[in-house]
């Protein structure tokens, strides 16, 4: 068995050392991305993120059996419960003693008060009503700490939770956490599509042109992640602010998006030679059409100062104009089901795989989880 799974690993690397080559060379057009691109460390990152063998059945493992993003690093606050939910399921987390962190349902199973007000006691969470001390006896879940953020998992499928790619050495990150109102799948699929930058992100604070996209490409790299490649047209005000691209010359970005399932995008715009500008995309729904995006933003230039700020500024913008479009989505569940995706444009074919593989998801419901966890305790 032992040599069988060995086996098993060492082909998902070599195919994905294949994939991974094709798809750069293919992708980027043999522009300076790929030269700089440290393969072996995105070879890791896939094999990690796949998880050591991913498999088709994957896909229908409920989301809480997933890695979810519930914050950043920095979120919780000294000798306070941070409170929670993955879905329906509510949460609430501390930290204990040792510095690690401990997680339990939301709900007193003494007489069933919540715990967002309970006192951390001695590593214990003590609930407010009769003092019961939740401990390591009533953990619901685990977390851990992953590429700057806090990840809540229920007898987690993946190893590690996905990590947003650094592509160099010398970038720095800088994080937002915005909350959206759509559902995962429709949330994903905006962070994936192309051909909304036009109409939405247009204007001069915005990078969307009506000049069309060039050099579209379709990547299937596994069962689980899907890529898009393109270069896209870059708009005076984006030359402005990255400074020392020419005004006078037309010029295009080079754009790689990923999505890997079932919560993570990201994407690489390269802005010139040099500049490189990565967006991820760590998304948990909090509600049937809600969803937390945890972004993180990851550059080789505006590191610092004023220039870091006018970026996180710039990202904001674009957060806030697609915030505005999820709420002109129509919530409608019955034409929704029945007419969504029926008309399609150009540059959309990731999105359709996207949508396959999106098929058997569904937003984590409280009873799927007792039952689960029952049959798990
Ligand atoms: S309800 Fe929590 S200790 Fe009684
Ligand atoms: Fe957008």
């Amino acid at each position: 068995m032992a040599i069988l799974h060995s086996a098993k690993i060492f082909l998902i690397y070599l195919i994905n050392a294949i994939i991974y080559k094709n798809t750069l060379i293919l992708s980027y057009n043999n522009n300076i991305f790929f030269e700089n691109m440290n393969i072996k460390l995105l070879l890791i990152i896939t094999l990690i993120g796949n998880c050591a063998c991913f498999s088709a059945t994957l896909l229908n493992t409920p989301l809480y059996r997933y890695w979810n993003c519930i914050g950043f690093k920095h979120c919780f606050v000294d000798n306070k419960p941070y409170q929670f939910n993955v879905g329906e399921i509510p949460l609430i987390a501390w930290k204990t003693e040792n510095n690690t962190y401990l997680s339990t349902l939301n709900f007193c199973k003494h007489f069933g008060s919540t715990l967002n007000e309970g006192k951390i006691e001695d590593g214990c969470l003590e609930c407010p009503y009769h003092g019961y001390k939740h401990s390591e006896n009533d953990k619901c879940g685990v977390i851990v700490e992953h590429d700057n953020k806090l990840w809540w998992s229920y007898n987690p499928v993946e190893k590690v939770p996905q990590t947003i790619p650094y592509i160099g050495e010398d970038f720095v990150s800088d994080y937002i956490e915005y909350e959206m109102n759509e559902n995962l799948p429709f949330c994903m699929y905006n962070s994936m599509d192309i051909n909304h930058a036009q109409h939405i992100h247009s204007g001069i604070f915005g990078f969307g042109s009506d000049i069309p996209v060039k050099n579209y490409k379709h990547i299937k790299k596994a069962e689980n992640i899907i890529g898009t490649s393109f270069d896209h047209y870059l708009k005076g005000n984006i030359k402005l602010m990255n400074k020392n691209v020419s005004l006078g010359t037309e010029a295009f970005a080079s754009n790689y998006h990923e999505y890997i399932y079932p919560s993570t995008t990201w994407s690489v715009v390269s802005h010139d030679e040099y500049k490189k500008l990565v967006i991820g995309f760590s998304m948990t729904p909090v509600d049937t059409y809600k969803t937390k995006w945890y972004v993180t933003i990851r550059s080789n230039y505006m590191k610092e100062g004023i220039n870091k700020n006018i970026l996180n500024l710039a990202a904001r913008m674009i957060l806030s104009q697609d915030k505005k479009q999820f709420e002109r989505q129509s919530k409608n569940t019955l034409l929704r089901d029945s007419f969504i995706h029926t008309n399609m444009l150009n540059n959309e074919d990731h999105i359709q795989d996207m949508k396959k593989i999106f098929k058997n998801y569904e937003y984590p419901k409280l009873k799927d989880f007792i039952d689960y966890h029952i049959s798990n305790s």
